[in-house]
C-alpha cells in the first residue's frame, strides 16, 4: 500500500518512513531538502533495506505534485510532515510561514481531490493547546496558538476540518505531538538542526560533543518541583509508530471521518530531570547555567495520552534513558561523518 510522505527526509518524517517501511508499507517521499538532507535518504535504505521513491520539490508547486500523483497510482494516504518550525523565525517572518505552511496544505488537498486520494494525516503539534493551569492536557481542551507557527498548526487543523465536513468521503487524522526528542537505535537518523540549536536536547547534544559551551536553563523559577520547565518528551521512534497506528486505523475503517490524538508519553519531565538523566547514562557533564525565563515559554505541559491509546492501541513504550542515550549516540555519529 503506497503512502506519500511530504517531508519525509525531516527528522520525523525520517523516522516514520523507517517504521512504515518497517510494517509493510510502500514508501513516496517528498521533500524540498530546505532543512534537511539527501544522505537520510541512503539512512533508511541502510535501516530497512529499501530505498524509497524520492522527489526533490516543494510541495507548494502544483505542477510538480501533480507529476508525482501521476507517477505514482493508488497513493492510499498523504501524511504532510513539511513544513516550516522555527518558533523564533516565524515571529519574525509570519508571512512566510503563513504562505508556507498554508499553502502547501491547500495544494495538497487540491491534488489530491484530482486523483481521489482520501487519507490524510497531519502534523500538528500541542502547541496549539491554550495556555492551561490544568494537566494533564487531553484533546477536549481549549485551543490557542502563541506565535505564527503555532498559529500555522492550529489553522491546518481547521482547515483540514472544514474540508473533512464538506467531503465526507475524506478522512484525516490530526495528530499533536508533545517534545519529540531521540534519536533511530541505529544511530544513523535523528536531529541536527543547522546554527544554534533553540530546542533544548539538540542543545544539550552539541553541548556533550563540545560544539558549545554551556546550557543556558531558561529560568528557575517556574511553579514546578524543582523551578525548571516540565514537558512531555517522546521518543520519536515512538512518534514514528504512533503514525502507523493512525495509518493502519484508515486502512480498516474506509469511512473514518475524522480523529484527533495527543501523541505524548503522560509524563513530565523538567530540564533538570533532562540534563541529569543526559549526564547519567552518557557519563557526560553537560554543564549548565540558569538564565532568565524565554519569553513565550510556560511552566509545565504534558499530555493525556489515553485518548490515542484507546482507540489507535499506541502506547508509548522507550523511556527517557532511552531519550537521552540514542541523542547522544547519534549526535557523536554525526559529528564524526561531518
Ligand atoms: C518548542 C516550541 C513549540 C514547538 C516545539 C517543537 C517555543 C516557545 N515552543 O516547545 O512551539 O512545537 O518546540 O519541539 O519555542 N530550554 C532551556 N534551554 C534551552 C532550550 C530549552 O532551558 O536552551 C527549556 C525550555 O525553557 C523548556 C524546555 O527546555 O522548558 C523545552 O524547550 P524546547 O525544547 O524549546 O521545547 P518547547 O519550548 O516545549
Amino acid at each position: 500500500m503506497k503512502i506519500l510522505l511530504t517531508g519525509g527526509l525531516g527528522y520525523i518524517g525520517s523516522h516514520t518512513a523507517v517504521e512504515l517501511i518497517n510494517s509493510g508499507y510502500d514508501v513516496v517521499i517528498v521533500d524540498d531538502l530546505s532543512n534537511s538532507k539527501i544522505e537520510v535518504l541512503d539512512a533508511i535504505n541502510e535501516i530497512t533495506g529499501v530505498k524509497p521513491k524520492f522527489y526533490q520539490i516543494d510541495v507548494c508547486d502544483k505542477q510538480e505534485l501533480v507529476k508525482v500523483f501521476e507517477e505514482n497510482s493508488n497513493i492510499f494516504a498523504v501524511i504532510h510532515f513539511a513544513g516550516f518550525k522555527a518558533v523564533g523565525e516565524s515571529v519574525k517572518q509570519p508571512l512566510k510561514y503563513y504562505r508556507n505552511n498554508m499553502d502547501s496544505t491547500f495544494t495538497l488537498l487540491e491534488v489530491m481531490e484530482k486523483f481521489n486520494v482520501n487519507n490524510f494525516i497531519f502534523s500538528s503539534s500541542a502547541t496549539v493547546y491554550a495556555v492551561s493551569e490544568v494537566m494533564p492536557i487531553d484533546e477536549s481542551f481549549p485551543l490557542g496558538a502563541s506565535n505564527p507557527y503555532g498559529r500555522t498548526k492550529l489553522f491546518n487543523e481547521n482547515v483540514l476540518i472544514d474540508y473533512q465536513k464538506a467531503n465526507p468521503d475524506f478522512n484525516v487524522i490530526l495528530l499533536r505531538y508533545f517534545n519529540p526528542i531521540g534519536a533511530h537505535e541505529s544511530g544513523l537518523l535523528g536531529e541536527d538542526p543547522n546554527g544554534i540549536p533553540n530546542n533544548l536536547m539538540p542543545y544539550i547534544c552539541k553541548v556533550a560533543v563540545g560544539e558549545l559551551d554551556h546550557l543556558n536553563i531558561f529560568g528557575n523559577d517556574y511553579k514546578t518541583k524543582d523551578g525548571t520547565g516540565v514537558r512531555d518528551y517522546i521518543h520519536v521512534v515512538d512518534l514514528a509508530v504512533g503514525h502507523v497506528k493512525a495509518l493502519d486505523k484508515l486502512v480498516n475503517n474506509k469511512n473514518y471521518g475524522l480523529g484527533i490524538f495527543n501523541l505524548g508519553t503522560g509524563i513530565g519531565y523538567s530540564v533538570l530531570d533532562i540534563v541529569n538523566t543526559f549526564n547519567k547514562v552518557n557519563s557526560n557533564l553537560v554543564k549548565y547555567e540558569f538564565a532568565e525565563r524565554r519569553p513565550g515559554d510556560i511552566d509545565k505541559m504534558y499530555a493525556s495520552p489515553k485518548k490515542a491509546e484507546e482507540e489507535l492501541g499506541f502506547k508509548a513504550t522507550r523511556n527517557l534513558e532511552d531519550m537521552c542515550k540514542s541523542s547522544y549516540e547519534y549526535q557523536k555519529n554525526h559529528k564524526e561523518k561531518k
